[in-house]
């Protein structure tokens, strides 16, 4: 088969067929076929695009690159989640031990930090003692003990993906949505599970700005998920400001634990309750999702889900007593308050920024520094909230100090307006 002729049919608008998507990413894997062959066909695929069945073929030739999580020694329908990445979306960190405490098992594997968004492995990391690189061995058995695990997903999990990806990333292909689904789905397919969630995010600090974007990668996932045989719903959350009041890693968790107390800001645990309720749904526990939001809430109000929470951490050899005592995380040696000066209601704010200063204070990878898990903002004010001149906005934390010039950028995030409504955390379902 000649991989020119697979190139130059996608350039011209033709269909590629299975044996040709096949042979071409196998090979470009294998090192047969030349990275410059596969830039031209990742240029042709940006422009013409793929049909269902080709990003159904091309995601499946991804997932099979690698090693396969095979979970059927785990009882019941395992569903996991995905999101497509936000500030301050610690959501995994409670709708698992949540979602597990009704008996659905979860096995999550996951992912760290990437350019202005968090990740919940750097985040579950800031608990002392926690690990989050277990072998497949480790992660099944934890899942059928206590019915969850959390695992940084290994380099042989849809190794083609990586390949791909740093080629689009050079290549200017990063914005192409059957690439991003593929993409996307090949690791959670290579993950096992039998049904997913996902979070498709929108809005300033999210990967899809714009809501129809997002909604159209919503729906681009969910089809391929069921051409894959998978159960799949996806719900579309706003990113038009940060999840919550925490960004970082610890500060995180210790607002997870809020929710998982069944307190904790509105949007996140509407948020939380909303995905645990379609998991749940998925999962077989409950038979609509109206049932799935009432068990969520009972589950979040009685302290099981804390409970689980407890579990998960002891069994990754963490100190569990963090969620009585928040104050046993690490605590941040330099803590700065943004003051406004000026009075006015919040209109909004810059999500993305804020994604990248809490990066920059340590929370996040773009440096050659170890992750901090002190770093990180917390926002005090929230769109729609009105502010006094002098009253504080967020609070900077980090292990080394402060400059100025950071301290103007976040004041600088938030912008006012005569008033302002409070954005709804959701815009829709798709499934
Ligand atoms: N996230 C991914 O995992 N892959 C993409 O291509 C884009 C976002």
């Amino acid at each position: 088969m000649l991989v020119y002729e697979i190139i130059r049919k996608k350039l011209d608008g033709e269909r590629n067929t299975h044996e040709e998507i096949r042979h071409l990413v196998t090979g470009f894997v294998r090192g047969e076929v030349a990275p410059e062959q596969m830039a031209a066909w990742l240029a042709a695929v940006y422009i013409r695009g793929l049909s269902d069945e080709e990003t159904w073929w091309l995601t499946e030739v991804m997932a099979k690159s690698g090693r396969m999580m095979d979970l059927s020694a785990i009882d019941g329908i395992k569903v996991d989640k995905h999101s497509t990445g936000g500030v301050g979306d610690k959501v995994s960190i409670i709708v698992v031990p949540l979602v597990a405490s009704a008996g659905v098992p979860v096995a999550k594997l996951t992912g760290r930090a990437l350019g202005h968004t968090g990740g919940t492995a750097d985040k579950l990391e800031s608990i002392p003692g926690m690990r989050l690189n277990l072998s497949e061995e480790e992660f099944i058995s934890q899942v059928k003990h206590i019915g969850c695990a959390i695992a940084v997903a290994t380099e042989d999990i849809a190794p083609a993906d990586k390949k791909i990806y740093s080629l689009r990333d050079k290549t200017a292909t990063i914005a192409s949505l059957p690439l991003i689904v593929s993409s996307i789905l090949s690791k959670k397919l290579a993950g096992g599970a039998d049904a997913f969630v996902f979070d498709v995010k929108f809005g300033d600090g999210a990967f899809m700005r714009r809501l129809e974007d997002a909604r159209a990668l919503a729906e681009s996932l969910v089809r391929t998920a069921k051409l894959a045989g998978k159960k799949a719903v996806a719900v579309l959350s706003s990113m038009e400001q940060p999840l919550g009041h925490a960004i970082g890693n610890a500060v995180e968790i210790a607002e997870a634990i809020e929710v998982l107390k069944g307190g904790g800001p509105e949007d996140v645990r509407e948020l939380c309750i909303t995905i645990s309720a379609l998991m749940l749904w998925l999962g077989g526990v409950v038979t609509n999702t109206d049932e799935g939001r009432s068990k969520a809430m009972e589950l979040l109000n009685s302290g099981a889900a804390l409970e689980k929470f407890r579990q998960l951490i002891a069994a990754q050899g963490g100190d569990p007593s963090i969620v009585d005592d928040s104050l046993r995380l690490p605590q941040p040696l330099h803590k700065v308050e943004v003051i406004s000066d000026r009075a006015g209601t919040i209109a909004r704010i810059a999500t993305k920024q804020l994604g990248l200063v809490a990066g920059q204070l340590g929370a996040g990878r773009m440096g050659a520094a170890e992750v901090d898990p002190t770093a990180g903002i917390v926002v005090l004010k929230k769109v729609g909230d009105h502010v006094n001149f002098g009253e504080v906005l967020a609070i900077l934390q980090s292990s080394k100090p402060i400059d100025g010039e950071i301290v103007a950028k976040v004041k600088a995030s938030f912008a006012f307006g005569e008033s302002g409504e409070k954005p709804p955390i959701l815009a829709g379902f798709v499934q």
